[in-house]
């Protein structure tokens, strides 16, 4: 059974067919970093603007690359998933309107989708044998989420971001020492170059919540600079320390989070997903105490970790065989949708 995924979110635009929930046929992933990075975040009208000049040729070489004929979509395409929410409103509208049009038109159910699902669904594409219960851990640059995955469709949520979510805390240090745009890869490499135990950084735990906060460890990043900005220029050595530093101290605080919620909840697999789950520090960190605690850990490869389709074609192959399909040619955005279970 194949699966047209079509993801429009935030700035990445992309469409991808996967086979039976699992296996990627394409995954066209068009990037807009080029038009956000003079900004140092992404711009929201120039998103949407961006996605509707991109979206047709995306699906049409996801498609070409799948070897599906566009006039085949009726009878080789089981069904569409596109994101739903959460979002930039503009962003989910390209996607949804297209995904909209074409079920219409050639006549194949929609399944709309939480963007997050497809984040903790990922390592589902890489990892055959992965099924639920797991513990998720999604860290991207709007969300910061542990997630009970029961069974799919099935989920408790445990807690997430009450302000800065991890990857905008990445991106807003970066545009602090004035590095790029997007922030995560950036300090990930720097941060190679630094030692890591440099600065001490606070570590936000929150202790007694699932919940995160990394907006007074930003702000504490902030005074730092700003009183060694005071002595002089920052040398290219410090950058390094500070970036090592503050990484570190995100890492500290989603690891003893994670695995104090595994061993609470008696989860003996955990699943990362999302954009920062691509920072090469965060996954050897993890696994090393993965291995401890003898949990298995699974995290996608990079490509699958940031925004694409593949993740949300495999989160609504699963949808669709569970549920009842319709053409669904209604279907709303909700860019501020909550997680909520499939059957209510
Ligand atoms: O999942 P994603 O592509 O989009 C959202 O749903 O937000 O995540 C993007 C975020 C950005 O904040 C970016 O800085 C961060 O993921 N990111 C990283 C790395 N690669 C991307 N953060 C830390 N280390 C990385 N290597
Ligand atoms: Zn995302």
């Amino acid at each position: 059974m194949l699966i047209l995924g079509i993801e429009t979110s935030c700035d990445e635009t992309s469409a991808s067919v996967v086979q039976n929930g699992r296996r990627i046929k394409s995954n066209i992933i068009s990037s807009q970093i080029a038009v956000h990075a003079p900004y140092f975040g992404v711009v929201p009208e120039l998103a949407s603007r961006t996605h509707l000049e991109s979206i047709n040729g995306v699906i049409e070489s996801a498609l070409r690359e799948a070897k599906i004929n566009f006039s085949d979509i009726s009878t080789d395409i089981s069904a569409i998933a596109c994101t739903k929410g959460p979002g930039l409103a503009g962003s989910l509208l390209v996607g949804q309107i297209t995904a909209r049009t074409l079920s219409s038109i050639y006549k194949v159910p929609l399944v709309a989708l939480n963007h997050i699902e497809g984040h903790f669904y990922a390592a589902l594409l890489d990892h055959p044998s992965l099924k639920p219960p797991y513990l998720a851990l999604i860290v991207s640059g709007g969300h910061t989420e542990l997630i009970i995955v029961h069974s799919f469709g099935s989920y408790h949520y445990l807690g997430g971001t009450r302000d800065d979510a991890a990857g905008e805390a990445f991106d807003k240090v970066s545009k602090l020492l004035k590095l790029g745009y997007p922030g995560g890869p950036l300090i990930d490499k720097l941060s190679k170059d630094g030692k890591k135990d440099a600065i001490a950084f606070p570590r936000p735990y929150l202790r007694g919540t699932w919940d995160f906060s990394f907006s007074g460890l930003k702000t504490s990043v902030v005074n730092y600079v700003k009183k060694v900005e005071q002595l002089g220029t920052i040398s290219s050595n410090l950058v390094n320390d500070i970036c090592a530093s503050f990484q570190q101290a995100v890492i500290d605080t989603l690891i003893e989070k994670t695995f104090l919620a595994a061993k609470k909840y008696n989860m003996n697999k955990i699943v990362i997903g999302g954009g920062v789950a691509a920072n090469s520090s965060l996954r050897k960190q993890f696994e090393n105490t993965a291995r401890m605690e003898k949990i298995r850990l699974y995290i996608p490869s990079p490509t699958l970790c940031t925004d694409n389709a593949a993740m949300i074609a495999c989160a609504g192959y699963y949808k669709f065989i569970s549920s009842v399909p319709s053409l669904n040619t209604n279907a709303k955005i909700e860019p501020s949708m909550e997680l909520s279970n499939w059957n209510g």
